[in-house]
């Protein structure tokens, strides 16, 4: 018999400092305009002193409540972040402690691709038996490592964070994923610290992240259709990685999805790295769009670089 893992609970957590482009112009030189038209983005949430663990057990109790589980019942927590409070211990532990739970639980790094790779490797655990209740999380204090002064990254990211609890099913849940990685890129996109005794900022060349992301984005959405014989016209909803709403229009025409089935919040809270997709989803079941039994694709990029998609009926 088939074992699917099935989101039953998700939620969400923005901090709640706004930075508007206009607030963004004081500072730097750009304008409303130039970001909105460039990225769809208006503004972002910013953390003043919470640390990403914060974020992402407001997060994770969320999802937990919706799923109407408690965290003792967990077999297992991955947290998806960039921005970890410490060089260790993981902040997976951290957040452990403070939801009271009391499995194993370590942090996945894979920048903005953080969450769909943390996602799959729970399903793993819970198509082979290893695990039944399993917390995914993917939170980012990204602003620590955003260089303010540079225009042409500081206006794009913001921080917040999205989980998931996922459960074993007989009936539905992840039908298909897939992951890729691609290591020749590290100059197009990285924070060039050397680990030790700098933090580091991201540097990042816009333009080729940009049509690599096209590229790479809708080639992976055609391949995870194919495999479950699909088209997109029997999606009904795709949830990408909020980076910029060209990126996620561009590649929504090239497979053919209407952007009225595609939940876009980056114009909110600009790209919260391993957030986003988490974030979006849990926004779109709230509002009341995302319901029982549609069918959603996944899909999202990070520095790497590293890519992958998922096909869900929720
Ligand atoms: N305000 C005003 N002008 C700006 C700004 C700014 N914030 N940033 C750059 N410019 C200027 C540039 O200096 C350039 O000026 P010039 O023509 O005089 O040289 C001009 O605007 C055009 O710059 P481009 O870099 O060509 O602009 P582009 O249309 O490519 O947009 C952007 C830049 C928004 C960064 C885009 O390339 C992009 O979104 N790339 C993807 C980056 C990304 O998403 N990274 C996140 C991590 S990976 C991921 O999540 C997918």
């Amino acid at each position: 018999m088939n074992r699917f893992a099935r989101i039953i609970g998700t939620g969400s957590y923005l901090p709640p400092k706004i930075v508007t482009n206009d607030d963004l112009s004081k500072t730097i030189d750009t304008s409303d305009e130039w970001i909105t038209t460039r990225t769809g983005i208006k503004e972002r949430r910013i953390v003043t002193n919470e640390s990403t663990c914060d974020l992402g057990v407001i997060a994770a109790n969320n999802a937990l409540d919706m799923a109407g589980i408690d965290a003792a019942g967990l077999d297992l927590i991955i947290l998806a972040t960039t921005t970890p409070d410490k060089i260790f211990p993981a902040t997976a532990t951290m957040l452990q402690k403070a939801i009271g739970a009391n499995c194993p639980a370590f942090d996945l790094q894979s920048v903005c691709a953080g969450f769909i790779f943390a996602l799959t490797t729970a399903e793993q655990y819970i198509k082979t038996g290893a695990a039944n209740k399993v917390l995914v999380v993917g939170s980012e204090t990204i602003s620590r490592i955003v260089d303010w002064q540079d225009r042409s990254s500081a206006v794009l990211f913001g921080d917040g964070a999205g989980a998931v609890v996922l459960s074993g099913s007989e009936k539905t849940g992840i039908l298909h994923s897939k992951l890729c990685s691609d290591g020749n890129y590290l100059s197009s996109l990285q924070v060039n610290n050397n680990f030790i005794n700098e933090t580091g900022f991201i540097e990042m060349s816009g333009n080729e992240v940009f049509k690599i992301a096209v590229n790479r984005l809708s080639d992976i959405a055609q391949d995870t259709l194919n495999a479950c014989q699909m088209s997109s016209d029997e999606l009904d909803w795709m949830i990408p990685h909020q980076a910029n709403i060209r990126i996620i229009s561009a590649v929504a025409k090239r497979i053919n999805m209407p952007m009225d089935k595609v939940v876009v919040t980056l114009d909110k809270h600009g790209n919260t790295s391993a957030a986003s997709i988490p974030l979006a989803l849990d926004i779109a079941i709230r509002d009341g769009r995302i319901q029982k039994g549609q069918t959603l694709l996944f899909e999202g990029i990070g520095g790497g670089f590293s890519w992958g998609s998922i096909l869900i009926r929720a």
